[in-house]
């Protein structure tokens, strides 16, 4: 990291007033006055006017983000799309988006860099509930859904029963709200087309309690106190 970065995280002072202590000669890095732009790694000793700065544990920071269509779910993207950490606030420390949605799915994404979290809400055996808004070319009955809701095969192996029903129906589209406890590659997608419906608007509303209402696409907000307790104790 950045030595104007790390000592702007320590709370000694902002990135550029940081750069003038450095280029006042104030800052040493193991014992060898800081330049600027110089890096300092894990083990490192800075001192601030020969004054050792203690680094602090790291802060987990928790993020909720209305994931827009069209942007990448992941922490780097090699053909330089557009990810979702481009979203995030600047001053964002390295958190990365908990599970997938999907390059043309919208909606509630998770980001943290509490790895315990992240793990215990991706695990197959958390069986959260995540509900999604489904709109589908045509007409649809209740009827239809029943695979859906007891099971289809994907790769082989049957998907656990959700809940499924129909919000809107009008010779255009179909509006569905399901609701899922796994979170296999393209699920809900492929879940319509067993059925021979192709999906084509897909939005995350819901993890358990943790609602994405009222967020405007493409924003993100940190988590409350509230929320972080409640996704630690689910
Ligand atoms: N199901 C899908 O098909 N896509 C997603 O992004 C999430 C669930």
């Amino acid at each position: 990291m950045r030595i104007n970065k790390f000592l702007a995280e320590q709370g000694i002072a902002s990135r550029r007033r940081a750069d003038e202590m450095i280029a006042a000669g104030r800052v040493k890095i193991n014992g060898i006055e800081a330049t600027l732009g110089a890096s300092v790694e894990d083990g490192d000793e800075v001192l601030l006017d020969d004054v050792p700065v203690l680094a602090t544990e790291k802060k987990e920071e928790y993020y909720i983000m209305n994931k827009p269509k069209g942007v990448i779910c992941t922490v780097s993207d090699d053909r330089g799309r557009k990810t979702v950490m481009d979203l995030l606030p600047e001053n964002a420390g390295r958190v990365f988006p908990v599970g997938r949605l999907d390059y043309e799915t919208e909606g509630l994404l998770i980001l943290t860099n509490d790895g315990d979290l992240a793990f215990r809400l991706t695990h197959p055996t958390s069986e959260i509930p995540k509900m999604y808004l489904v709109r589908i070319a045509g007409t649809l009955t209740e009827k239809d859904l029943n695979p859906i809701r007891s099971g289809v095969e994907l790769d082989g192996v049957m998907t656990k029963k959700c809940k499924a029903h129909i919000v809107e129906t009008n010779k255009a589209y179909t509006k569905v709200h399901i609701t899922i406890t796994e979170g296999r590659n393209r699920q809900v997608r492929r879940m319509f087309e067993a059925i021979g419906k192709t999906v084509e608007f897909l939005k995350r509303i819901s993890i358990g309690k943790l609602k994405i209402g009222g967020m405007d696409r493409g924003a993100v907000r940190s988590l409350t106190d509230e929320e972080i307790a409640y996704l630690k104790g689910i």
